[in-house]
Formats: C-alpha cells, sequence, structure tokens
C-alpha cells in the first residue's frame, strides 16, 4: 500500500510561501492502475515527483507498506520505475542499445544469457522488439515513449510511476501503452501510476485521482466519475471543475473520502486473503528487488555509452578532429617567418670565428625571437585552453535530466563523474600531446627538455576541460555553461600578461586564477638560457618558477574537479 497523509508541497515565490499541493491524502493498494488527471498545472507532476522522492514534502507524511519514506529510509532505485515528461534514451543509440545501457547501470546480472533475456523480454513486453535496431533519433513519440517504459521496466519495480507517457498520442497510440500500463500493473502485484490530462480510455483504470490547483477534487473508480461530477462525461469534468473553488472541492470530497478508501482497504485484504500475500496485498517472495550494480560496473557501462555516442556523433567528431589537427597547424602558420630562425638558433653551437660573428648577428636578433617564441607557445597555450572549453562546457549540463534520472535509478554521482574524468582525460591527452609534439616538430623551440613543456600543455588543458567540467555541473543549461566557459578562455589572454604586461596590482589579483598564465609562464622558464633572457627583455610579466606553475596548474586541476563533484552531487531537475 502507498500512503500519503496530509501532504504539502510548499515553494517560496518571494516573500510569500505557495503550496503547490495542499493537504494531499490518498491510498493506492498493491496491484492498483491508478490514473492521476487535471488540468495543465494542477501539480500532477509535481504530486508524482513528490511519490518519486525528487521533491520532498514540506508537510506531511508518505509510507510505503506501512513504512514512513521520510524517517525510515526511502525505497531503493530498482522498486521505483519513474517515466518522466522527457525523453531518456540518447539520440544517437538504438532502441536495444538503450535498454542494454538501462540494464547495465541498474541491474547487477551474473551471466552473459541473464542480460541478454531480460533485454529481450523488456523489448517484448512494450512491443519494441521489431525496432530494436532502430535509432532512437528516428522515433516517432509513442515509439519513445515505449522506450522509456522499457528503460524503467528492466529493474521490475514495484511502483512504477509514468508522468504524460500519452500525450500528444493520436488515439490508437494512446489506448495502447495504457493498456500496457494495464497489463504492467496486473503483474507482481505492482502499482501503476499514469499522470495524464486526457480523460479517454478511463475505464481501464482501477482509481481516478482528479487533481484541481494543488488539491485532490476526487479520488475513486473511473465509472463513479460521471456521477461525482454530475456530468454526462468525462471530458466535461474540466469545465466542471472551473466553475467552483478548489477549496471547495477538496472539502467535498474530505467528506467521501473515508467511505472509499474503506472499501479499497477491505477489498485489497480480501485480494491478499484470497493470494496467500504478505498484510497490504504484495506477495513476500516479490519484496526483493534488483540488485544495483557496483561502481566499477557502472564506470565501465558509462564510459563505453560516452565513447559510442561520441563516435556516433558525427558533427561532434568532426569538429573533434577538425580542431585537434587545425590547430596546431594555426600555431605553426603564424610562426611560420620566423620558424627558420628559431630552428637555426637552436641548433647553432658557435665554434669558429665565422660562428661567433653569427652569434653576435643572433644575439641582435634575440630581441625579435624571444617575442616570436613567447608568442609561439602562448598561441599553444590558448588554443589548448579553447580546446579545453568545447571538450566539457555542455558535458554534464547537455545530458542533466538524463543523468538525474540515471541518479534516480541508483547511478552513483562519483562514478558518474569519474566516468567523465576518464573520457575527457583521453581528449586532453591526445589534443595536448599532437599539439606539443607537431609544434616541437616544425618550429623546434628551444626548450631545455621536452617533457615539461609537453606536461605544462597537457596540464593547462586538464585544468581548463575540469573547470568548464564544473562549470557544466553547476549551470542550469547547457548554453549557459557553454557562454561562461567561452568568457573564461576570453579572459585568458589578455589578463595571462603574456602579450601586455598588465598593472602590477591588477597581475598579482588576477594571475592567480589565469590557467594560460601558469602555463605559457612554466614554458619560458624552462627555455634554453638564452632565450629565456630574450623572453625576459621582452615581456615585463613576472615569470614564475617552473614547480610553482605546476603546482598551481594541479591546483585549478583539482578546484575545477572539486566544484564538478559538488554539481553532480545536487539535485538540478529544473
Ligand atoms: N520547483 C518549482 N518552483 C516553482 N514553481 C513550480 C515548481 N514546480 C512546479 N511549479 C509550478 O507548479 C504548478 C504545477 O506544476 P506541474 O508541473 O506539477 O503541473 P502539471 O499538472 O504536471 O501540468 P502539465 O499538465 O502542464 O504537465 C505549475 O504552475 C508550475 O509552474
Ligand atoms: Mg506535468
Amino acid at each position: 500500500m502507498l500512503e500519503l497523509r496530509d501532504v504539502n508541497f510548499t515553494i517560496q515565490k518571494g516573500e510569500e510561501s505557495v503550496n503547490l499541493l495542499d493537504r494531499i491524502n490518498l491510498k493506492v493498494p498493491a496491484g492498483h492502475f491508478m490514473a492521476i488527471v487535471g488540468p495543465s498545472g494542477c501539480g500532477k507532476s509535481t504530486l508524482l515527483k513528490l511519490i518519486a522522492g525528487i521533491n520532498v514534502e514540506s508537510e506531511g507524511t508518505i509510507h510505503w507498506q506501512g513504512r514512513n519514506l521520510s524517517t525510515e529510509g526511502d525505497l531503493e532505485p530498482a522498486e521505483i520505475g519513474y517515466v518522466p515528461q522527457f525523453s531518456i534514451a540518447y539520440d544517437h543509440l538504438t532502441v536495444e542499445e538503450s535498454v542494454e545501457s538501462a540494464v547495465r547501470l541498474r541491474v547487477k546480472t551474473r551471466r552473459r544469457s541473464e542480460f541478454h533475456d531480460l533485454v529481450d523480454r523488456v523489448l517484448m513486453q512494450t512491443g519494441l522488439d521489431a525496432l530494436r535496431n532502430r535509432p532512437v533519433k528516428v522515433l516517432s513519440g509513442g515509439q519513445k515513449r515505449r522506450l522509456s517504459l522499457a528503460m524503467e521496466l528492466v529493474t521490475d519495480p514495484v511502483l512504477l510511476l509514468a508522468d504524460e507517457v500519452t500525450s500528444g498520442l493520436d488515439p490508437k497510440s494512446e489506448r495502447e501503452i495504457v493498456k500496457l500500463l494495464y497489463e504492467l500493473s496486473r503483474k507482481h502485484s505492482r502499482i501503476v501510476v499514469n499522470v495524464t490530462h486526457s480523460l479517454a480510455n478511463l475505464e481501464l483504470y482501477d482509481s481516478v485521482l482528479v487533481l484541481h490547483e494543488g488539491r485532490v477534487a476526487y479520488h475513486g473508480q473511473p465509472r463513479a466519475l460521471d456521477h461525482y461530477f454530475s456530468v454526462d462525461e468525462a471530458e466535461e469534468v474540466y469545465p466542471r471543475l472551473a466553475k467552483r473553488d478548489a477549496e471547495d472541492w477538496r472539502a467535498s470530497w474530505e467528506k467521501h473520502r473515508g467511505d472509499y478508501y474503506e472499501a479499497l482497504e477491505s477489498a485489497a485484504k480480501a485480494t491478499a486473503a484470497e493470494t496467500g500475500a504478505a498484510g497490504d496485498g504484495i506477495p513476500l517472495d516479490q519484496a526483493a528487488a534488483a540488485a544495483t550494480p557496483g561502481a566499477v560496473a557502472q564506470f565501465f557501462a558509462l564510459l563505453f555509452r560516452r565513447c559510442r555516442i561520441f563516435a556516433r556523433d558525427g558533427g561532434q567528431l568532426f569538429l573533434q578532429i577538425a580542431i585537434l589537427l587545425g590547430f596546431p597547424v594555426l600555431v605553426i602558420l603564424f610562426a611560420l617567418d620566423g620558424v627558420g630562425e628559431v630552428r637555426r638558433l637552436s641548433e647553432a653551437v658557435p665554434t669558429t670565428v665565422e660562428e661567433f660573428q653569427l652569434e653576435k648577428e643572433i644575439v641582435e636578433h634575440n630581441l625579435n625571437l624571444g617575442g616570436l617564441v613567447s608568442g609561439l607557445v602562448m598561441f599553444q597555450v590558448i588554443l589548448l585552453t579553447l580546446m579545453g572549453s568545447n571538450n566539457s562546457a555542455r558535458e554534464i549540463a547537455g545530458e542533466r535530466l538524463i543523468f538525474e534520472k540515471e541518479k534516480l535509478g541508483g547511478v552513483r554521482p562519483a562514478t558518474y563523474l569519474a566516468s567523465k574524468v576518464a573520457f575527457l582525460g583521453g581528449l586532453v591527452f591526445v589534443q595536448s600531446f599532437w599539439m606539443a609534439v607537431f609544434v616541437q616538430k616544425i618550429c623546434h623551440i628551444p626548450t631545455q627538455s621536452f617533457v615539461p613543456q609537453l606536461a605544462l600543455l597537457f596540464l593547462v588543458n586538464a585544468a581548463m576541460t575540469s573547470i568548464c567540467l564544473g562549470i557544466s555541473s553547476m549551470a542550469k543549461t547547457a548554453d549557459q555553461a557553454s557562454l561562461l566557459s567561452v568568457y573564461l578562455v576570453g579572459f585568458q589572454l589578455p589578463l595571462s600578461g603574456a602579450v601586455l604586461a598588465l598593472p602590477k596590482v591588477a597581475g598579482w589579483l588576477t594571475r592567480p586564477f589565469i590557467s594560460a598564465y601558469w602555463s605559457w609562464s612554466g614554458a619560458m622558464n624552462s627555455l634554453e638560457p638564452g632565450f629565456r633572457n630574450a623572453v625576459d627583455k621582452v615581456t615585463e610579466t613576472w615569470l614564475a618558477p617552473v614547480p610553482l606553475c605546476f603546482a598551481v596548474l594541479i591546483l585549478h586541476l583539482a578546484a575545477g574537479l572539486f566544484v564538478a563533484w559538488i554539481g553532480v552531487k545536487k539535485s538540478r531537475w529544473e
């Protein structure tokens, strides 16, 4: 039995607190199929989220099998299936891959055959078997909703909550889905709650709850609905509701409520006695829910899925390859005129008089060359920060709702974040390595050792990727995250001090936060001494010691990850 007792859900609107749900009382026995209906904005989704544990009640209590969910612990993730109003599948996967991914994340299977049997069973159950190889992108609205249902059925939940899974469908598809939900409620004493504003097919439900401005106006058998509202057909209920105050409706229903629930409870007890079930009608052998897989299994499932989506997303793949190959070429293009001189200089070891003469010439060139090497490295650094923001700005914000849904289904935030770090780490490594090696091969940047230079380029890309991942985890939308990340990159060049020295105080204040500065400055300090001096002559900006540069970049990397960690733990359904 699911029971809500005097539940309020209040939000703060400025000074005022508004009850989105007002003194909700209801009981739903095992094996029951219930509709929540009501005009748009009456609070249906809010009520469903409250039952799912996404919204937390401001007052009152919710009970499951007699257990108070707020004090005695929530339902296990596998016990609840929540099908939200939005699609929970990735466009670039197929129907079968989406269900497989749901199984990998939510159900511990022991053998491969068990895994495949489960996927097959769920696809058959939802009538998606024939569409298993079809990409989600091309599914119709009804097929997408079936898929969302299928992905929730993998755990065989005892409580299945569906939000508008029939909205926008033609009458035939709508009826098919309501029938499917009905059949699901006949199995394993499962409670199925379907939120809808459609008043068609009501006869398939065991009960209908009518919500009006956050209050219960009626809850009972569908055939008694017309009589209760004194209308000829269900479609007239909404206009009728509007004729009286919501509080009036609530007060009227309160008078009838006791009788209805009394009858409901005695019927449930009778069924339980017949089927030999536990006190509230749920057979004891159904009590065990599917076990959630361990963190490692979830990590690989998430990483595998991310790589697959990356490989399938033509646009993203093209952009990544274009950036990977194009940016290093861009650096070289800009430095082309001076490259010969840098190379000549870094290779020349003066031994003869002529060569000493050459060296003198070189010293004369030093100023120009110092500027050139500094600019070359700064260009590398800036393009790598741009890659970093492109890597991760949308990474979490772009799939936030799906992630929230998966978190509710038992995906651990730390595991999710770890899968992102692994995926992005791979990208960062390839980008930085190629940038450093390619530019070095052609330009021969006169560095004392290539390794620290490579590490500094890797770290600036990693730090920016990590900071933008933090932004992505905190942002409300993917666009907001992108915009903030672009601003952050935009500030790197002017505030780095590599082009123009900043006023002293401004420099000291901003420098700690500018990753590009630390990478550039570290690279300048690890140049061959002659070049190091040349750079010193062309810039007035203080060049930090190499170990300090490493330390600050690692700190930036860690700070980004910390913010991302806080962000993924937050609940963000809006
Ligand atoms: N977190 C929130 N903060 C502020 N207002 C909210 C919040 N959640 C819901 N609302 C408001 O509460 C009301 C009920 O919203 P809800 O989404 O539950 O309606 P609904 O009955 O599901 O509507 P629809 O049929 O259009 O989906 C709406 O006016 C909505 O704007
Ligand atoms: Mg809704």
